[in-house]
């Protein structure tokens, strides 16, 4: 193994790949404008729940300097430009017991950026954009320029638990899966999300 490959983020990332690649599957291409809503809905209830804990986490001084890229209002504008509503509420969030787990999640959180480039594109391409629809996605896709900093920060923090780190990223991402399944933010009704705790 190369000391590249023996830092946290690729520790972390070896350690979630299998969920990641689940979740590029559940959200798969949306072609369609009712793709996209599902996508959209799906990816509120998921920001709805993480964000305050980011933000919870943050304010703890946990995370240092670093703020994390908050995308929920920018969702609930896109879910009113798409004529859509939010999914119904959820009671359960994700609880971050201590500075290394809440690490972990937010290596999920901020890596999700590099992935909405891509999603971008897609949604570009059934009408949607930076000022309409897509707004989080933007958001995003422009935080992917301030990744590499956020990973040389998480690579310094050495003095956390990196199996810790790894269950909150893991635990970040069973949430995530959580909120895109098809039964969660895509069909009514909905009471609560599984798997999320
Ligand atoms: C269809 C949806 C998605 C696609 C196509 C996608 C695609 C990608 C791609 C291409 C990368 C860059 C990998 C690399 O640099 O080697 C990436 C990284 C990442 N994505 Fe996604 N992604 C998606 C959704 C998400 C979501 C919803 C999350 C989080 C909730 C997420 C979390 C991450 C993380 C943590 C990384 C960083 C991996 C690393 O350390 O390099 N992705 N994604």
């Amino acid at each position: 193994m190369t000391d590249l490959q023996a830092t946290l983020r690729f520790q972390l990332r070896r350690k979630t790949a299998d969920l990641h690649h689940r979740l590029d599957t559940r959200i798969g291409a949306f072609r369609t404008r009712a793709d996209y809503g599902c996508y959209l809905r799906s990816a509120e209830l998921f920001r709805r729940l993480a964000e305050p804990e980011l933000a919870a986490a943050t304010e703890r001084g946990w995370f240092g300097d670093w703020r994390p890229g908050l995308v929920h209002d920018a969702l609930l504008a896109d879910l009113d430009d798409c004529g859509l509503a939010p999914a119904p509420h959820v009671e359960r969030i994700i609880p971050f017991e201590d500075p290394a787990q809440a690490w972990g999640a937010l290596y999920v959180a901020e890596g999700a950026s590099l992935g909405a480039i891509i999603l971008l594109q897609r949604a570009e391409a059934i009408g949607c954009s930076a000022s309409l629809g897509a707004r989080h996605l933007a958001a995003q896709a422009q935080r992917s320029t301030p990744w590499p900093r956020f990973t040389a920060l998480l690579d310094s923090r050495t003095d956390l638990d990196s199996e810790r780190m790894v269950d909150g990223a893991r635990l970040m991402f069973v949430a995530a899966l959580a909120c895109f399944a098809p039964t969660s933010a895509c069909s009514e009704p909905v009471k609560t999300v599984a798997a999320i705790a």
